[in-house]
């Protein structure tokens, strides 16, 4: 066995290297001996409950293979299905156990996959991080034996992202062999390569094993999540641009497919906990004159929240603030003429609350140990459906009563002790699993009640950026990081398999609250309007000109909305590489383009440099806007575009030219018939 290339190997019969699952029985421990009895193929695909997968419009657009195995003394019958997507390189896989015994019968390991592939030599890609700097691009080269990356924080964390990249060592980001692995999920998880001995590379990913058990009992049946596996041999950008379109067309929900997404305005950086009904209102109607759609409402508006050690969970006005509730600000603000948005962090509880001191029960953790502070604040215990009911009830009052049509969903800490006071001590090693399956049903109970509200997800920034949460809300907060230079990095390492269209991306002030940085309005916005556009600041503070920037920057967004969010996504020049950026998209019939190009630190005496292009038709001629004359597709890909100023008019490039750091460019590109 140990010579083999396996499809999802088990422990015990000579094959030394990691398993992919492990079931624990009275009958034999860990011995099992599963075998393969049958397959069935068909158009479409199974049908799934309760968690995130890949949606499937027509029966034309995948096909199914599941491959039956069974044990017959242990009497568990496994299947490992394949959902082929007809128009991508893709494949989607899980496993399914059954225990068709009449005792019950243990998991302690349940992989969603494993493949075995014919080289040593490999690259491993993956995203990397922490608050405040989620999704750092990190490639390595695979040795012998395991490398692995994984969450053990109860989300899929800013640490590690469920994703990894196995590539050829000669694939660049836009050529060469790249094979992309991804979790359809938000818990805890696993991704592992073992290279061993005879030069074979095994990779898997799944529910991380760490705390994890899962029993089943006579007749039940577990589904693992679902993994996301693609291929591309145009480079790393070419598995990008791959993963996008599997995402918009298979994981978000179709609504949001093609709608245009609000302009935001939030009030988080501009007044953190500190402001009024008179405040909202006054930001609310500036907002609506310089062009913004939606006004969002961030944290503080509850119980009595003046600061992060109160009040969550009670999702009932902070009368003092907001004297007409939210119901009456609410429709004040649509009265404005702007939508209105909320934010809730559904999951957590303060000390000081009623359902902390009279539910002690709904807290996460055991009596009998103290239980950790985050934030201060302690997580509700989501595997128990009657906290998952009890929250739904109070959000959906406040909803019902209020003109919402946007949420903001955080989860501000990580689970630290996973003990489920309704869970019996068997069942504790499905905790974390049964918390994520709870919050899932939390979404599905709110998106089916309230089917107009647009939910964004969030965890401290892009600590729940994964395919779970897509799933349901089709748009994530990328960080609390917005200073324009960290988020170009936090950006285009999220720009790895999510699309533009889903990472939540603002424009804030300066000096930016989280590294003190100044960049200009214009790098701020040149760089927030690659994702879904937002401000967070007080725009009744700006200056008149910059008032008049805001309402520019907004139209330029809204002119150019539909290529950035549905354009192909090309990225040009790595920030992880060196002092500069770029990246840009370009629509379907290659005949729009937009191209982002920002700088760092400034490089003294720099070498002319020449951006190459990507994605045009090399016979078509195109215009720059601001540039002195135009160029045919196969000029602008292949000698590039010069920042000079014998290239550029005067004016557009003279600011940029001057030595400064932290400068950006958008440069528009259109065809000239
Ligand atoms: C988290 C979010 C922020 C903001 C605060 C409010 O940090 O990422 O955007 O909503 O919580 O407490």
């Amino acid at each position: 066995m140990e010579f083999l290339r396996r499809e999802y190997p088990d422990f015990g019969h000579g094959d030394f290297r990691t398993s992919s699952y492990e079931i624990v029985s009275s009958k034999a421990h860990t011995l099992s001996g599963i075998k393969y009895e049958k397959y069935e193929c068909f158009k479409g695909r199974d049908r799934v409950f309760g968690m995130p997968h890949v949606r499937i419009g027509s029966e034309e657009e995948a096909e199914t293979l599941i491959i039956h195995l069974y044990d017959s003394f242990l009497q568990i019958r496994m299947k490992i299905f394949y959902l082929l997507l007809e128009d991508y390189s893709a494949i989607v896989r899980k496993v399914s156990f059954e225990n068709i015994s009449n005792e019950p019968v243990k998991a302690s390991k349940l992989m969603s996959f494993s493949i075995d592939l014919p080289s040593a030599s490999y690259d491993l890609m993956f995203l990397k991080g922490a608050w405040s700097r989620e999704r750092h691009v990190e490639r390595v080269p695979l040795h012998k034996g395991i490398q692995s990356i994984g969450s053990t924080k109860g989300s899929s964390s800013h640490t590690f992202n469920p994703f990894v990249a196995l590539l050829d060592k000669k694939t660049t980001e836009h050529q060469g062999e790249v094979y992309g692995f991804s979790l359809i999920y938000s818990g805890n998880f696993l991704a592992l390569a073992e290279v061993d001995n005879f030069d074979i590379t095994r990779v898997m990913m799944g529910i991380h094993t760490q705390g994890f058990s899962w029993v089943l009992k006579e007749g039940e049946v577990f589904y693992t999540p679902e993994a996301l596996l693609v291929y591309n041999n145009e480079g790393l950008n070419g598995l990008s641009q791959e993963y996008h379109k599997i995402i918009e067309r298979h994981i978000i929900l179709e609504k949001y497919r093609n709608d245009v997404r609000p302009v935001l305005i939030n009030n988080w950086e501009a007044t953190y906990f500190n402001f009024d009904e008179d405040t909202m209102l006054t930001i609310a109607s500036e907002a609506r004159n310089l062009g913004f759609d939606l006004f969002v409402l961030d944290d503080g508006w509850f119980g009595k929240r003046n600061d992060d050690k109160t009040s969550l969970s009670e999702w009932t006005p902070n009368y003092d603030k907001l004297p007409n509730g939210i119901s009456g600000l609410s429709k004040k603000v649509v009265d404005l003429g702007i939508q209105f948005g909320l934010w809730f962090e559904p999951e957590m509880v303060s000390e000081d609350t009623r359902l902390y001191n009279e539910n002690p029960d709904f807290v996460l953790g055991h009596f009998n140990y103290p239980k950790s502070h985050g934030r201060n604040q302690f997580v509700l215990d989501f595997s128990n459906e009657a906290v998952v009911n009890e929250i739904f009830e109070r959000m959906k009052r406040i909803l019902n009563d209020s003109s919402v049509s946007y949420v903001k969903w955080d989860m501000n800490r990580s689970i630290t002790e996973a003990y489920s006071q309704s869970l019996s001590k068997e069942h504790q090693g499905e905790f974390y699993h049964r918390y994520i399956l709870g919050v899932y049903k939390l979404y599905e109970m709110l998106t089916n009640a309230f089917p107009h509200i647009l939910f964004e997800s969030c965890a401290g920034g892009g600590g729940r950026f994964d395919l779970g949460l897509l799933y349901y809300a089709p748009q994530t907060w990328t960080s609390d990081d917005t200073d324009a230079w960290e988020r170009v990095k936090i950006q285009y390492g999220t720009s790895m398999i999510y699309p533009i269209k889903s990472m939540g991306s603002h424009v804030s002030a300066v000096p930016n609250h989280q590294v003190g940085r100044n960049t200009s309005l214009k790098m701020r916005h040149d760089t927030a309007i690659f994702g879904t556009y937002g401000y967070e600041l007080d725009i009744t503070t700006m200056s008149d000109e910059e008032k008049i920037e805001v309402r520019n920057n907004i139209e330029f967004f809204k002119t150019y909305q539909n290529l950035i969010h549905h354009g192909k996504f090309y990225r040009l020049l790595s920030p992880f590489d060196g002092e500069a950026a770029s990246y840009m998209v370009i629509s379907e019939c290659q005949s729009k383009a937009l191209v982002y190009y920002s700088h760092g630190l400034q490089v003294p005496n720099a070498p002319l440099s020449n951006l190459k292009l990507r994605g045009l038709d090399p016979a078509k001629k195109y215009r720059i806007h601001g540039a002195k004359s135009s160029h045919h597709g196969d000029e602008l890909m292949n000698l590039g575009v010069l920042f000079t100023e014998s290239y550029f008019e005067k004016d557009f490039i003279d600011n940029f030219l001057k030595p400064g750091d932290f400068k950006s460019l958008i440069l528009e590109i259109t065809e000239i018939k």
